[in-house]
């Protein structure tokens, strides 16, 4: 079983004046939940555990974008020093496949795979997929089962967070961060109709801003 952070369903988070904010965001956001600062810690540490189990191959990172694009430019970063700073080191090589199942803030049944390589060349590879945060589980094992076509060697899945709700379906990915209550959450690359990739932090999105950027 992967370790991780728990954040409890109680747990209140920061207030925003405490920390940097975008000032066109200020009347958009509750509460800072997770500050860039500890994402920065926990995320050094999911490299160390991820060397020590796939250190000993060629390791293809695949980032599913949009919102895995921070996480995995700083996981990669950590990786790289930990290759540069041991004795043991592994090639590391990047692709990028863009899904999408969001519309407002519910995962919608359908998962479409728009754009990404040719999956081809993950064949007999070690694959580290790299995702921002799991909910009910479906954009991943939509995924996986896609990847599993293409016979790649390993696979293992690494997310920022894990979302506690009802609507999962059980899946848990290899390596994750944090594991967070069932609120929208946005920052760090994780956004609401493409808003919010541009804050450092990850915070709680208030219900008038859910208006304001609904689509
Ligand atoms: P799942 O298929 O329900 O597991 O949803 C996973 C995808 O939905 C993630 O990759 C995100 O892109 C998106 N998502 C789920 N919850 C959130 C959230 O709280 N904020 C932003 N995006 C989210
Ligand atoms: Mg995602």
């Amino acid at each position: 079983m992967a370790s991780f952070l728990q954040i409890s369903d109680d747990e209140k988070g920061h207030e925003l004046g405490l920390f940097c904010i975008p000032k066109h965001y200020e009347e958009d956001l509750d509460r800072v939940l997770i500050p860039h600062g500890l994402i920065m810690d926990r995320t050094e540490r999911l490299a160390r555990d991820i060397i020590r189990d796939m250190g000993g191959h060629h390791i293809v990172a695949l980032c599913v974008l949009k919102g895995g694009y921070k996480f995995f430019a700083d996981l990669l970063d950590f990786i790289k020093a930990l290759n540069q700073n041991n004795d043991k080191s592994v090639p590391l090589t990047v692709d990028f496949i863009r899904l999408k199942s969001y519309s407002n803030d519910r995962s919608t049944n359908k998962v479409k795979v728009i754009g990404g390589d040719e999956l081809s060349a993950l064949t007999g590879k070690n694959v580290l997929i790299v995702e921002d945060i799991v909910e009910t589980g479906k954009t991943m094992e939509t995924l996986l089962a896609l990847l599993n076509e293409y016979n790649p060697k390993m696979v293992k899945v690494v997310s920022l967070l894990v979302k506690r709700t009802p609507r999962s379906s059980g899946y848990r990915p290899d390596y994750f961060g944090f594991e967070v209550p069932d609120k929208f959450l946005v920052g760090y690359a994780l956004d609401y109709n493409e808003y919010f990739r541009d804050l450092s932090h990850i915070c709680v999105i208030t219900e008038h801003a859910k208006e304001k950027y609904k689509v």
